[in-house]
């Protein structure tokens, strides 16, 4: 296996995008805490290091330091932000607290270096710190200042020390990612030698580990994310993996016979379809408040999984699609709780299985990239998020079996004239929602008094913030015709123009 290049993270916000850019760039990249960086660089023998930001002041008392390990051991480095700051008060160079501070998008200029090798003179870069580096150490030159900061990028070519105050690692940097491909190609004289099928090969490896001769089973929800964890995992443990679906009568108009065709024809492995449409609609029958709809579908899915499970003796693993950002997400514990998310699929570990998540480094489009690898089907990889509760949270008010049939005929039109058309591309997720209002209309001669569906099409790079999508107009008039005249029971179609905040992106 390849060599690490290693992070060494001093708390930063951004240290596994930093190791998302670095495999991007074709390299192995672990990330270990300060703490642990000596015996890393030790036992790992990376081939180059990378300190993260931090949110502590160099000269603070009881800040992160340094660990002398990062200096001895002559390995081509690179400072980002904190990182910057703890290399330049090592070296000699001086760093100075709270004169001079820069947060958000900043104009960079820079000069002829190792780090901006092709790039333009003048960028924008994103910033965020309350330290500045106002003197590079003995040996080092600046090769990048801004209006207010004149050591905003260092080097040191012959020790292969490099520092930049800015975040290269996030999208609002331009060409962000070129400097860090300077610094490891150009910079440090490697050769990018690490693919996503290396990828791939390692996390099979990990699962094997872990699994050993033991069995395992997944839910399979019919999203991304457990299907790419249910492919990986059979890939390491074969017919000991048991998939099990269960539909639970509220998906989308298709979608039940997708997953089973995509698992046991595209991409056979043991599965079992447990329906389960029945059961569902009688314990949301007479059920309007959205949390309480949430709360039972999370508990009748947990009671479904747990009898399928108990059919198949032997299981001591649970396999769990979890993703880097839904781990960020639930590790605040600050957050109020705006929904219940992730109560299906997210199956709680308290039910008696050791989980496997082998993807829980990695963000949506990388494991788009490995389902993809792995020979799953485009139709299962290529999808848009869907809730786990599906059509039950955009069915506002009960869940009658007649309402979500209005709700999934409507989803249908949506869904098909929005991937027909060009908008797909700038949208994250696409849908309708019975809302819950009636209005008058007039259909031939005579007076109607219909339900009201709403079209929400958003565009969002992962869900947490969303904008509404501004579709054009002859598409939304095709789809609002085709609803109220193929949807018998809708009378009414508005486009929801909420973003994300105020609103969410489901509408309960
Ligand atoms: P909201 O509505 O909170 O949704 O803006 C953000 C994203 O999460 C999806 N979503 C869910 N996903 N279980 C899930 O697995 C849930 O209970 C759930 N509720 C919302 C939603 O579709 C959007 O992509």
């Amino acid at each position: 296996m390849s060599r690490p290049v290693l992070i060494i993270d001093f708390g930063a916000q951004y240290a596994q995008l930093i190791a998302r850019r670095v495999r991007e760039i074709g390299f192995y990249s672990e990330i270990v805490p300060c703490e642990r960086a000596a015996e890393a660089i030790a036992a790992r023998r990376p081939q180059a290091l990378i300190l993260t930001g931090g949110p502590d002041s160099v000269t603070a008392e009881g800040a992160k330091a340094l660990p002398p390990a990062v200096l001895s051991s002559g390995l081509p480095t690179l400072g980002i932000c904190y990182g910057m700051h703890l290399l330049a008060h090592a070296l000699g160079g001086e760093v100075t607290s709270g004169q001079v501070r820069e947060y958000g998008r900043t104009d960079l200029s820079s000069e002829p270096s190792a780090l901006f090798t092709g790039l333009p003179r003048y960028l924008t870069v994103w910033m965020s710190h309350g330290d500045t580096v106002m003197r590079p150490p003995a040996g080092f030159k600046a090769v990048g200042r801004t209006r207010t900061v004149p050591v905003a990028a260092m080097e040191d070519r012959e020790r292969r020390l490099f520092a930049v105050q800015f975040h290269p690692e996030v999208a609002h940097t331009d060409r962000g990612a070129d400097m860090l491909r300077n610094f490891l190609v150009i910079g440090a004289g490697l050769t990018p030698d690490w693919t996503m099928g290396d990828a791939i090969a390692l996390a099979v490896e990990r699962v094997k580990e872990e699994v050993g001769s033991g069995r395992a089973i997944v839910a399979l929800s019919g999203g991304v994310d457990s299907a790419v964890a249910a492919a990986l995992v059979h890939r390491a443990i074969g017919g000991r993996l048991q998939a099990v679906f269960v539909d639970h009568g509220l998906l989308r108009q298709g979608e039940a016979d997708l997953v089973e065709a995509g698992f046991t024809r595209d991409y056979p492995l043991p599965f079992l379809r447990v329906n389960a449409e029945e059961r569902f609609l009688a314990g949301l029958a007479g059920v309007s408040d959205p949390e309480e709809k949430r709360r039972r579908i999370g508990a009748m899915f947990i009671d479904v999984f747990k009898e399928a499970a108990e059919r198949l003796p032997g299981v001591e693993f649970l396999v769990q699609g979890t993703l880097y950002p839904d781990v960020i997400e639930s590790g605040g514990g600050q957050a109020a709780v705006i929904k219940s998310h992730h109560n299906v699929g997210g199956l709680p570990a308290e039910i008696g299985f050791r989980l496997i998540e082998p993807l829980r480094d990695l963000f949506k489009d990388e494991v788009r990239q490995i389902g993809r690898e792995l020979g799953l089907p485009e139709r299962l990889v290529d999808r848009q998020p869907f809730p786990g509760p599906g059509l039950a949270v955009r069915v506002v008010g009960e869940v009658s079996p007649e309402r979500l049939a209005l709700a999934r005929a409507a989803d249908a039109i949506v869904t098909e004239e929005i991937e027909r058309s060009e908008a797909r591309r700038d949208l994250w997720q696409y849908f309708a929602v019975l809302t819950g209002a009636r209005s008058v209309g007039v259909m031939g001669d005579g007076r109607t008094y219909l339900e009201v569906v709403a079209i929400r099409a958003v565009g969002s790079a992962d869900g947490m913030t969303a904008d509404w999508g501004r579709l054009p107009a002859p598409l939304l008039e095709r789809m609002a015709n085709r609803i109220v005249t193929e949807v018998a029971g809708v009378g009414r179609v508005v486009y929801d123009i909420t973003s994300k905040p105020p609103g969410t992106i489901e509408w309960e």
